[in-house]
């Protein structure tokens, strides 16, 4: 699958009690979820990632506070600050990610295509270079 990433903008339901977003797989998440995390209390100057996926796809959203993502498809780099729960951040494909500038109170909602597998992971910034160029 070639590298993608696009910032998605969530539909949000309110009315006079508060917000509210809902995430539905094929609908506004394009793709079968099959497992969700979040990372939360992140300690103030950590930087985390620092991997890519295989095959995994998934979408990410600040649900709480904010953070930015350093995303790397092994020729452009970007920088995509999440600092609302109405941003989506998918990743698809062969796509090195770093995620920082965490904010206190940052509560990082991911949501997978896949469950957990470390056999996914490319964690070498150079395996990842020769298999993104190659
Ligand atoms: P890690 O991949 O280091 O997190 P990040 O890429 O965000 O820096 O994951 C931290 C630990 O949690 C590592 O031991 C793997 C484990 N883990 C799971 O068991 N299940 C999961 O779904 C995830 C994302 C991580």
């Amino acid at each position: 699958m070639k590298p993608h990433t696009e910032l998605l903008d969530f539909k949000t339901l309110g009315d006079d009690r508060g917000s509210l977003i809902a995430l539905e797989e094929n609908y506004n998440t394009p793709f079968a979820i099959k497992r969700v995390y979040y990372i939360f209390e992140t300690k103030s100057g950590v930087r985390r990632g620092y991997h890519a996926h295989k095959y995994l796809k998934q979408l990410a959203i600040c649900i709480s506070g904010s953070c930015t993502f350093l995303l790397d498809d092994g020729i452009t780099k970007k920088d995509i600050l999440l600092d609302s729960p109405n941003k989506g951040l998918l990743i698809e494909g062969l796509v090195w990610r770093e995620m920082y500038d965490f904010s206190e109170d940052c509560i990082l909602l991911i949501v997978a295509s896949e469950h957990f597998n470390e056999d996914d992971y490319i964690r070498d910034y150079g395996t990842f270079l020769k298999l993104a160029t190659s």
